[in-house]
């Protein structure tokens, strides 16, 4: 024993209390339904409630797990509880969280693959099986010039995907030189927020974002793609990126990939697919149709984050050229020098994002796989489908309601007959009732509630009570 003054935690305590904390977890999922599941906290309440100043002393660690449940769980939205159906899932799962906990008991910086060869390694093997597991092309393989990534957000792959577009449009001039203002790009006016982000951050600039019609599905028109695309070059512009939207944010739109794929082929424009959730329900053959096209996309990903119990963050990346993604992003300096990396032998996924560091993310990716196994993952993405579409089917019955937009999965839009104002204060009673929370969009310029079945634990009663609690607040409405 070393008598040097310490104030860590020793082993044997880090024991004690890790077992507390794990306690308290399985305790929090076993009473996660008692609780509001939107928080009621007022702004600025959960701050007064904490000391102004930090402790001088340190504290102890049950004082500390006390003031977990009185001063933080009322301010935690329970995105866990299977009332849970606002936006979209972020599900969990005890596989996911003990491998998280592990990557955060080893500690590792796994920058390079020499800062730690087992993280670069199991991310790699694990990205390969996802690409068997999701029916998506061979070329995403590692095996080929292709590969995949985790990556923290499907933002943050998005933004690569269109930095290497941007630079392969360039022939690796724009970054060196900065944008000239002729590159564009395009998605459809459902796209998610985060590329109108990426091509801010990007430098393309926001005026060379163009937001393609979509049609009544609010799915992208490839014709009204095919003619932004020619009007550019017209105008002497240069596109250089195209992302589909594989299951959209707002209503689960399904861009026609295949499509939209062809004109990107012919034009030699970048295809980045974004299925950030539904890229999941490819795990089940019957699904696996979302993904047709993907195949001519030069990049994809989707979020184990969102709907395959793993939790946040996880984004799997895939491109189709490794080399133009390392080629966009790589810098070297001296102090990261590996006689590994120069050997060519190794991948360095530092080079395949915008930080540095990153976690041992594949840890829990794969605790997660082998728990539940492809059987296990398909049977709960199955139900949370079967769930959805029980859910739409009695919207569709019920004469006060009606369905706002194609439900192909697991996300229902639907909304009361009686205008914005109705939904609006169905909405707000619904979530100020504590018993579930939806969130909204507008469709058509109307306000259109989403319920989104993807929480871990949400069962069969969940969604009836859900639909048994709509109703009874649309019979107040009247
Ligand atoms: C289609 C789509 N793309 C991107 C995102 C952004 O996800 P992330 O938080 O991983 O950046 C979302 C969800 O928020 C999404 O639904």
């Amino acid at each position: 024993m070393s008598d040097e003054k310490s104030f860590h935690m020793t082993p044997e305590e880090f024991r004690r209390q890790g077992r507390a904390v794990v306690d308290w977890i399985a305790d929090y999922y076993q009473r996660i339904e008692s609780f509001p599941v939107l928080s009621r906290a007022k702004p600025g309440e959960i701050r007064a409630g904490l000391p102004p100043e930090p402790p001088r002393q340190g504290e102890p660690f049950e004082a500390i797990l006390e003031e977990i449940e009185k001063l933080i769980l009322p301010g935690v939205t329970h995105w866990q509880s299977p009332n849970f159906f606002a936006y979209f899932p972020a599900n969990a799962s005890g596989p996911a969280i003990l491998g998280e906990l592990l990557s955060a008991g080893l500690g590792v910086q796994g920058m390079l693959w020499a800062t730690s060869p087992a993280c670069t390694e199991l991310e790699t093997h694990v990205l390969d099986w996802l690409v068997g597991m999701l029916g998506l092309p061979d070329k995403f393989l590692s095996r080929g010039p292709g590969g995949g990534v985790i990556q923290d957000t499907a933002s943050s792959a998005s933004l690569c995907a269109l930095l290497a577009a941007r630079e392969r449009a360039t022939g690796f001039s724009s970054n060196q030189r900065g944008c000239d203002g002729r590159l564009v790009a395009y998605t459809s006016s459902q796209a998610h927020s985060s590329i109108e982000k990426g091509v801010k951050i990007a430098g393309l600039g926001r005026e060379n974002l163009r937001l393609i019609e979509v049609d009544a599905s609010f799915a992208m028109r490839p014709e009204a793609l095919a003619q932004a695309l020619d009007q550019d070059r017209r105008a002497g512009r240069l596109p250089c990126f195209v992302c589909a939207t594989v299951g959209t944010t707002s209503s689960n739109a399904l861009d026609p990939v295949a499509a939209i794929g062809r004109i990107c082929q012919a034009q030699g424009v970048w295809l980045h697919v974004d299925a950030a959730m539904s890229g999941t329900a490819a795990l089940c053959p019957e699904f696996r149709h979302l993904h047709n096209g993907v195949e001519l996309a030069d990049s994809y990903c989707f979020n184990p984050h969102k709907w395959m119990f793993t939790n946040f963050d996880c984004d799997c990346f895939y491109v189709a050229d490794r080399k133009a993604l390392i080629e966009t992003l790589s810098v070297l300096p001296e102090y990261l020098r590996t006689r590994a990396s120069e050997s060519g032998a190794v991948i360095d996924y530092r080079d395949w994002q915008i930080p540095l560091g990153r976690r041992f993310r594949a840890l829990k990716l794969w605790f997660v796989i082998r728990h539940y196994g492809v059987e296990g993952l398909r049977h709960h993405i199955r139900r949370h489908v079967e769930l959805a579409q029980r859910f739409a089917a009695w919207v569709g019955e019920d004469e006060r309601f009606e369905l706002a937009a194609p439900a192909p999965l697991n996300l229902v839009c639907f909304r009361h007959r009686g205008g914005d104002a109705a939904n609006q204060t169905l909405m707000d009673r619904l979530n100020q009732s504590g018993h579930l929370y939806l969130t909204h969009t507008r469709l058509n310029d109307r306000l259109t509630l989403r319920l989104a079945v993807g929480q871990t634990h949400t069962e069969a009663r969940h969604v009836e009570r859900a639909w048994k609690r709509i109703q009874e607040e649309a019979a107040r409405l009247s």
